[in-house]
């Protein structure tokens, strides 16, 4: 079973996720009457700020649950897949936070939004690059391992390096002008375990319903050493992929035929 959100739940485990979005926003520099889509919305908070730049936005998404939150915020939001994009020229900006990592197959992803930008659009966003997370992804790996499952046949997540994403990016025609990667350790809202029951389904779904309890306690006992500090405050190991790429002007002729 894939990854499932309710907009609840992440209210309380994961609002940080769209409050430390606001430097995407600043890198994305919106300007009023800009037609803007928001890829992966998820409850729309920032599809909300974006419209609140005087943007006309579209926010995307593939969970029901959190288009049903985005809608009741008066936002046009639409449920997609960010990888079955349909948009023809008609953006100036795609916008995305914190959710192309769900997306295992990047150049559909990338070719999605170059189809949707007009020539001179932007593409600014921020992921999980090459490291996220990775103590808790060692983790769950270790407990599936112990298990007989096969932790990469579950593992949802794409966490590039600086090299592959700007390489994917220019073989789909765009001019990168910026991509950083960089550390930034996050303190939870709640622990590790509202974490784990809020972003790891897919790895506790593997299981029989009646083994996931003791997966989850064998993968919080491994994490605390290097995750819970002195106070007994939980942090997450997150490293962040950020970039601007643009569209070029005179991109007719190049990169994809659309
Ligand atoms: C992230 O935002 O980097 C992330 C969130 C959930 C799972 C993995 C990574």
């Amino acid at each position: 079973m894939g990854q499932t959100w309710n907009s609840e739940t992440y209210a309380k485990n994961a609002r940080f996720v769209s409050d430390l979005g606001m430097p995407v926003v600043e890198w994305l520099n919106p300007n009023p009457g800009e037609r803007i889509l928001d890829l992966g919305c998820g409850d729309g908070a920032l599809t909300l700020k974006l419209q609140e730049f005087g943007c006309e936005v579209v926010g995307i998404d593939s969970s029901p649950n959190f288009i049903q939150s985005a809608n009741l915020l008066g936002l046009d939001v639409r449920l997609l897949d960010g990888h079955h994009l349909n948009f023809d020229n008609e953006f100036d900006a795609v916008f995305s936070n914190a959710v192309l990592h769900w997306m295992k197959q990047p150049d559909r992803v990338i070719e999605g939004v170059w189809r949707s930008l007009k020539p001179g659009g932007r593409f600014v966003g921020e992921f999980g690059g090459h490291g996220n997370v990775s103590k808790i992804v060692t983790a769950l790996h270790t407990a599936l391992n112990k298990r007989g499952i096969d932790p990469d046949q579950i593992n949802p997540w794409y966490f590039p390096t600086v090299e592959e994403y700007r390489s994917r990016l220019e073989a789909t025609g765009f001019r990168v002008s910026e991509i950083v990667l960089f550390p930034r350790p996050t303190a939870l809202p709640t622990d590790i375990r509202g974490w784990l029951s809020t972003f790891a389904n897919p790895f506790t779904s593997a299981l029989a319903m009646l083994d996931r309890d003791a997966f989850l306690e064998e993968v919080i006992s491994r994490l605390e050493p290097d995750l819970r500090d002195s106070s007994g405050c939980w942090f997450a190991d997150y490293v962040r992929l950020r970039f601007s790429a643009v569209k070029p002007l005179d991109s007719a002729d190049f990169g994809l035929s659309i």
